[in-house]
């Protein structure tokens, strides 16, 4: 075990957002730079080559960015952390290309981090004792995933999305209501004008000891409800239907997780990923998690979508265990936490 401190100079190039942060031993983010791509916005989803491409073009300069942020130089690098799966492979390659040629050229180890896994650790930043047992609700754009940590090397996936992530909901949804992209911000801010109960929309795989999300027949139903309502309506309605989208998709996974939580009887949850910074998610996740004293943990706002200082936070106990990657190393844009 290395104990003295250490720095990680950390890069994440998963999807659409180029991030490098600069993290030291004791979870102190130095500096923590997202370049995010507007250019997708046109488009309504992200362009993975476009994707790519934009990566390429950022990485040097926010390199030297977060570097010149973070008050250290590159002298004072102790390993280069990256994340390798799951996302978009173009995108992943870009940031696992730098980080080897950084590593090799300035003879640092290479620390690789399965993305998922740096959301849980978005967690510890604020709260370096954190620490398995707990269950773990992992939403973003493109994974749902209700995860049993028994110890930081040891988990089980009790449950995952059959189809759609919740993030995924969020955004098409925000794009049949020509919101933007991505959408969860936006409906979570729209949700707090509207009325949860306005409609009803279809909660799936509502069963008990069923652990498994499904969101596509949600996106189905507001395809169908929108497509049956004229301009006005859906303007005037916007916030109420915001709310009543954000309520079926909330109550789904706080039920679940709940649910498991008491049949497996944890005492801490805790919430990762970008749609983790719902508002409503919170809060409802905070009462449910009261009534069973059980500790409910979310990354600041700040961490919760994807950026560089969480995949560097994951890879501090990979650095004390000396768990290096080799120069071979690969990306992969295998789904899910199955291969950290
Ligand atoms: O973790 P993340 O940054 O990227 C992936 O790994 O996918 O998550 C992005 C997702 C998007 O679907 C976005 O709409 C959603 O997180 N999101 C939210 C909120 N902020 C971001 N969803 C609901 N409410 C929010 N406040
Ligand atoms: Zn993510």
């Amino acid at each position: 075990m290395k104990e003295n401190s250490f720095n990680i100079l950390a890069f994440e190039t998963s999807c659409d957002d180029t991030s490098v942060a600069v993290i030291n031993d004791r979870y102190e983010v130095l500096s923590n730079l997202i370049s995010s791509q507007t250019q997708h916005e046109e488009f309504g989803g992200v362009v993975p080559e476009i994707a790519s491409r934009l990566h390429l073009k950022n990485i040097v300069s926010l390199t030297h960015h977060a570097l010149e942020k973070s008050g250290v130089t590159l002298s004072d690098i102790d390993a280069v952390a990256v994340s390798v799966n799951p996302g978009l492979i173009g995108s992943l390659l870009v940031g696992l290309s730098f980080a080897k040629g950084l590593a090799w050229s300035r003879g640092l180890p290479l620390i690789t981090v399965n993305h998922m896994v740096g959301h849980i650790y978005a967690n510890v930043i604020e709260n370096p004792d954190l620490s398995p047992p707990f269950a773990a609700l992992v939403v973003s754009g493109g994974h749902t995933e209700l995860v049993h940590f028994h110890d930081w090397e040891n988990f089980e996936i009790i449950g995952r999305t059959l189809d759609d992530a919740a993030g995924e909901a969020f955004d098409k949804t925000a794009k049949l209501l020509n919101l933007g992209y991505p959408g969860g911000p936006v409906i979570d801010k729209l949700a707090k004008k509207g009325n949860p109960d306005f409609h009803h929309f279809p909660r799936a795989l509502n069963v008990k000891d069923n652990f498994d999300f499904s969101f596509s027949g949600l996106k189905t139903a507001i395809m169908t409800y929108v497509r049956d309502k004229d301009e006005a309506f859906l303007e005037v309605n916007k916030a109420n239907i915001a709310a009543s989208l954000q309520e079926a998709i909330i109550e789904i996974l706080v039920k679940k997780t709940i649910q498991y939580t008491k049949k497996a009887r944890v005492k801490q949850v805790v919430l990762a990923g970008g749609v983790s910074a719902n508002s409503g998610l919170r809060a409802l996740m905070e009462s449910e998690c009261a009534k069973l004293k059980v500790r409910l943990y979310y990354p600041p706002l700040k961490l919760c979508m994807d950026n560089a200082a969480m995949i560097g936070a994951a890879a501090i106990i990979k650095y004390k265990r000396s768990d290096f990657a080799q120069l071979d190393a690969n990306a992969f844009s295998t789904k899910g936490l199955r291969n950290i």
